[in-house]
This record gives structure tokens, C-alpha cells and sequence, in this order.
């Protein structure tokens, strides 16, 4: 990903991280774009880092960073949970495979059934990718038809079934109520793309109107009930209540991708925080504290169809190493005072970032949802990708970005559309430390817009 960074922010980047600069081009020799996932590719280099603990990452350079990334969401825990890490080293002990089950599966189901009204009964993945793909499966098997509707901006993982209009450029976007569709990678089959039918989000009439027009085709509808890939973009009214009853007139099968917001804006996630009940949850990242491991789980009768013959395997699927995880994230780590503190957190961080633009004179709003926030340098208000992409500034956010990584506070994952995760281990102490970095940055940024 290019940008145009200040050249003392760059120097200071470069300066701070040569020995990640020198395994960047060691890396590059063995590794495409010399990163394990592509997002993780940036100018001028990306950090490579060397260990975490509690809420610090230290780079191979020795600098260490204040981390409100926390693993673009996974790492609600924090690193190294002295719960998570002794679960982790009995199970190492104990075998992490077994390709069979094992009494830790019902722990770990139960832990996750109980805290979702709309979750009957659950099977685990290995990552948000595979939750949704095997969701997406499941609910055509159930509804008996080939193609699903998903929100524009949304991303689901990287299965080609959903690689649809998540970061679609503006001259590709077309009509606000029947948005293009753009195929975000090359390899899509055309005959997949086929399947994915795109509609706007916060915009109920536009829905319908393409269920209507394909009433025999679309058998289910795919949301990020808080788009978490554009910010933190609420559905706003009655939007996934409305998209509730449209599921229910139309007979399709309504899936929560939460793989972001699951068990982390509520106990029970987005579902529980709208109070909106849909049939199938895709859940990763948080559930398992900083392991790979995803679930998706809902209504009985929907995923009953894996026991009719929708395929759901997996070598890997409820190992015993991510199941401890499970288990112990849900029993020991995210507790109800847990969540206070987050919350608590969350908030405090969000209002003193709105201090600091008001007293610096920096434009811009912070939209956040408990412990999952972001700030845009920009004060119109985002109700959809396409507000966010009118009005985003990639070059002057990745140099807020950087500034602040320069003087050890990595603010949120890389890219603006990216949000801060409030871990358990976050104190107060962490946030006053993360605010007084943007106080140190913010009149720059004042000068500069
Ligand atoms: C909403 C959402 N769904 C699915 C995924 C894919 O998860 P994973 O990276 O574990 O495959 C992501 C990843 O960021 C996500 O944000």
C-alpha cells in the first residue's frame, strides 16, 4: 500500500526500525510481499516484531509499543493472559491434536451457547474465513437457494464467496441503492461472483427491493452488524430488526458475521447489544484470546443441515489447544467485570480523543461502541462505506498513525478503517498514556488540515 507520509514521520519510522527494514528485505526473498497476510504489507516497511506481553508488542528493533491494535480485534485478552497462557501450556502437555472428540468440545460449546440467545448449538473453525464460508454453506443448503446478499464496505474473509465490494473504488461504486458489484481479487470465478448480490447498509427499502427482484434466487443475507471494516458504522433505527423481518417474509436464512464484534461490544455480541435474533453467528478472533480458532453456531433447524449433508470438516476443526482457549477466554478472561472495564475504558479513550481534537482544532469525530472505537479526521457523519470513502484522507490518517507509532502507541491496526480494541489489561494508565501521545501529535495535525 503506497502513501505519501511526512518526510520527518517516514525518517523517524526508518530511523527507529532498520533491523525490520533488513528482515523486510530477507523476508521478500522467500515470502510474497514479504508478510503472512497481505494486509499486513505497508509503506515504507511493515514492523517486524520479536514478542508481546500484557499490552506491549516489542519490535526487533527493541522499541516497544503501546498496543490498541491488539490483533485487529483477536486480542481482547491481551497478550500472554497468565489464565490463557497456563491453559495453553497444560493443553502442549496434554496433546494439541487429537482428530477426535473430546470433553473440552461440550465445555467449550456450552461457553459459547450460553451467552447466545440465537446460538442453539455450534461447531469450531479455525479462523473468521472458514466461520463464514461454512455459514454461508449452511444457510443455502437451508434455504435451497444459490446466491447470498452481502452490505457494501463488509468484509467477510478472504473465501471467494464473499471477496465482494469491500473496498470498491468510488468510480466503480454506482448507484447508491444497487450498488456495483466489484470483485476483489483476482482468482474470483465469475460463477461465484455470480452467487453475491450487494446492497447498501442503513438502507432498508433498497434491501427489499432487491429481495423482490430476486425473490427465487437470494436464500440468505450476510451482515457485519456493526461494520467494523468501515470504522465502527452502527445500523442505525430499526435497520437489523427491519433486515430481521425481511429475512423472515422472504424465508431467508440471516447471518451475523461477528467475527469482530462476537463476545466483545457485549457478552453476547452485537446480537445481544441490538437485541436482534439471527440464525446463524460466525464468530473468531476474540473468542479464543490471541489463538487461531473460529465457531459459527445458531438455530437448531438451520444447522441441523450440517447432520443432513452440508459438509463441515476439518482437520484442525475443535482441536484441544484452541478449545482450552475457548474455554478459559469465555470462563476466566471475559468475566462481567471484565466488560465493565473495557467499557469503562473504551469510553474514556473515545471522550478524551474528542478533547483533544476540540482543544488542538483538529476536524474530526470518533465513532465507537464500548471497547471498539476510531477516530476519522473528518466531521460528517459515516452511515456507510461510501460516507466513509467521500470523506477518508488515507495519506493525513496514515501520518496521525505513524506519529503516534513513532512515539510508541500503535493507535489501532493499520488502516484507516481499522478500530482500537480495549483489552482486558488496559488500564487507566494506558489510555492517559495514549492521549497525551495524540496531544503531542494533534497540533501538527491541526496545522496540516
Ligand atoms: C467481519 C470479519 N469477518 C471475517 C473475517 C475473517 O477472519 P480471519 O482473518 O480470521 O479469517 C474478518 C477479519 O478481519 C472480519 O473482520
Amino acid at each position: 500500500m503506497d502513501v505519501d507520509l511526512w518526510s520527518d514521520v517516514e525518517a523517524t519510522y526508518r530511523e527507529r526500525t532498520p533491523r525490520s527494514r533488513e528482515l523486510y528485505g530477507e523476508t521478500a526473498e522467500h515470502v510474497p510481499a514479504a508478510v503472512g497476510s497481505t494486509f499486513r504489507e505497508w509503506t515504507p516497511h511493515p514492523l517486524y516484531i520479536d514478542s508481546a506481553e500484557g499490552v506491549h508488542l516489542q519490535d526487533v528493533d527493541g522499541n516497544r509499543y503501546l498496543d490498541f491494535g491488539m490483533n485487529n480485534g483477536a486480542g481482547m485478552s491481551g497478550h500472554t493472559h497468565p489464565a490463557l497462557v497456563e491453559a495453553i501450556q497444560d493443553q502442549a502437555e496434554q496433546g494439541t491434536l487429537y482428530t477426535k472428540p473430546s470433553e473440552l468440545l461440550v465445555e467449550a460449546a456450552e461457553a459459547i451457547t450460553e451467552r447466545w440467545d440465537a446460538v442453539d448449538t455450534v461447531r469450531f473453525t479455525n479462523s473468521g474465513t472458514e466461520s463464514t464460508m461454512h455459514a454461508i454453506r449452511v444457510a443455502r443448503a437451508h434455504s435451497g437457494r444459490d446466491k447470498i446478499l452481502k452490505i457494501e464496505g463488509s468484509y467477510h474473509g478472504v473465501h471467494d464467496y464473499a471477496l465482494i465490494s469491500k473496498s470498491a473504488p468510488r468510480e466503480k461504486l454506482g448507484h447508491p441503492k444497487r450498488p456495483t458489484k466489484v470483485v476483489e481479487s483476482e482468482g474470483v470465478p465469475d460463477a461465484v461472483a455470480d452467487t453475491v448480490e450487494v446492497g447498501p447498509w442503513n438502507d432498508i427499502d433498497a434491501i427489499e427491493d432487491i429481495l423482490q427482484e430476486q425473490v427465487r434466487e437470494i436464500g440468505a443475507i450476510i451482515v457485519e452488524p456493526i461494520v467494523m471494516n468501515v470504522g465502527v458504522t452502527q445500523p442505525y433505527g430499526e435497520f437489523l430488526g427491519g433486515l430481521r423481518e425481511l429475512c423472515d417474509e422472504y424465508g431467508l436464512v440471516y447471518i451475523f458475521d461477528e467475527v469482530k464484534t462476537g463476545m466483545k461490544v457485549a457478552p453476547g455480541g452485537a446480537a445481544e447489544l441490538y437485541g436482534v435474533d439471527p440464525d446463524l453467528v460466525a464468530m473468531a478472533k476474540s473468542i479464543g484470546g490471541n489463538v487461531p480458532v473460529g465457531a459459527f453456531g445458531g438455530d437448531d433447524a438451520v444447522m441441523a443441515e450440517i447432520t443432513d449433508g452440508a459438509a463441515h470438516f476439518g482437520t484442525y476443526n475443535a482441536n484441544p489447544l484452541a478449545l482450552r482457549a475457548v474455554i478459559t477466554q469465555l470462563r476466566e478472561v471475559l468475566t462481567g467485570d471484565a466488560y465493565d472495564h473495557v467499557d469503562a475504558l473504551g469510553e474514556r479513550l473515545a471522550r478524551g480523543y474528542e478533547d483533544v481534537l476540540a482543544d488542538h482544532g483538529v476536524a474530526g469525530h470518533v465513532d465507537w461502541v464500548n471497547s471498539q472505537g476510531t477516530i476519522n479526521f473528518f466531521e460528517e457523519p459515516v452511515h456507510d462505506y461510501r460516507d466513509f470513502l467521500a470523506n477518508v484522507d488515507v495519506d493525513f490518517h496514515e501520518n496521525y498513525w505513524f506519529a503516534m507509532l513513532n512515539r510508541g502507541v500503535l493507535a489501532h491496526p493499520h488502516h484507516p478503517s481499522q478500530q482500537w480494541t480495549i483489552s482486558v489489561q488496559h488500564t487507566r494508565e494506558h489510555v492517559n498514556e495514549h492521549l497525551e501521545t495524540f496531544k503531542e501529535v494533534a497540533p501538527r495535525l491541526a496545522r496540516k488540515q
